[in-house]
């Protein structure tokens, strides 16, 4: 059975996956709507990961005895400036959610609540992942900075890390 703080605390993370969920799903639409497949696609699936990720708590919560609360969420912006500064914001996003999961993790810690900690491993191994990828995307972008050949090429290349992450066991749920 869940604590009430542990239960807050876990239904706080709800939120936070599934604001990450909307935010890669604007990213993937204006990505989109700028004729960048590859990115869009990228951030499709991206998004649909973060519900996965949200649904996982959800489950976990209603089987641990709490109840997992559906709220309301922040509207994304919807207009990014540029790709750098898109994929900044996805990077900058990740440490942000990553930080939100150590503050969980420490709090089951506090409640000496060793199964949620143990549910947690799973997500603190994706945030290590998910902050990996989102680091070498960033890199190879601020090489390209304003070429737009080099921008055409990486649309095309980043569909290949889709191909290679959806291969991963590591993927999803
Ligand atoms: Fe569910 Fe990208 O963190």
């Amino acid at each position: 059975m869940l604590s009430k703080n542990m239960e807050a605390a876990l239904n706080e993370q709800i939120k936070v996956e599934a604001d990450s969920s909307q935010v890669y799903l604007s990213m993937a639409s204006w990505a989109e709507i700028k004729g960048l497949e590859g990115i869009a696609q990228f951030m499709y699936k991206h998004s649909d990961e973060e519900r996965s990720h949200m649904l996982k708590l959800v489950k976990y919560v209603n089987e641990r005895g709490g109840h997992a609360k559906i709220s309301t969420l922040k509207a994304p912006k919807t207009e990014f400036g540029t790709f750098q500064k898109m994929f900044e914001e996805l990077y900058e996003h990740e440490i942000m959610v990553s930080n939100s999961i150590n503050e969980l993790v420490h709090v089951s810690l506090g409640e000496k609540d060793y199964a949620t900690h143990n549910f947690l491993q799973w997500y603190v191994a994706e945030q290590i992942e998910e902050e990996a990828l989102a680091r070498s995307i960033l890199d190879k972008i601020k090489l390209i900075g304003n070429d737009k050949g080099g921008l055409y090429l990486f649309d095309r290349d980043i569909q290949q890390i889709n191909v290679e992450s959806a291969a991963s066991p590591n993927n999803g749920v």
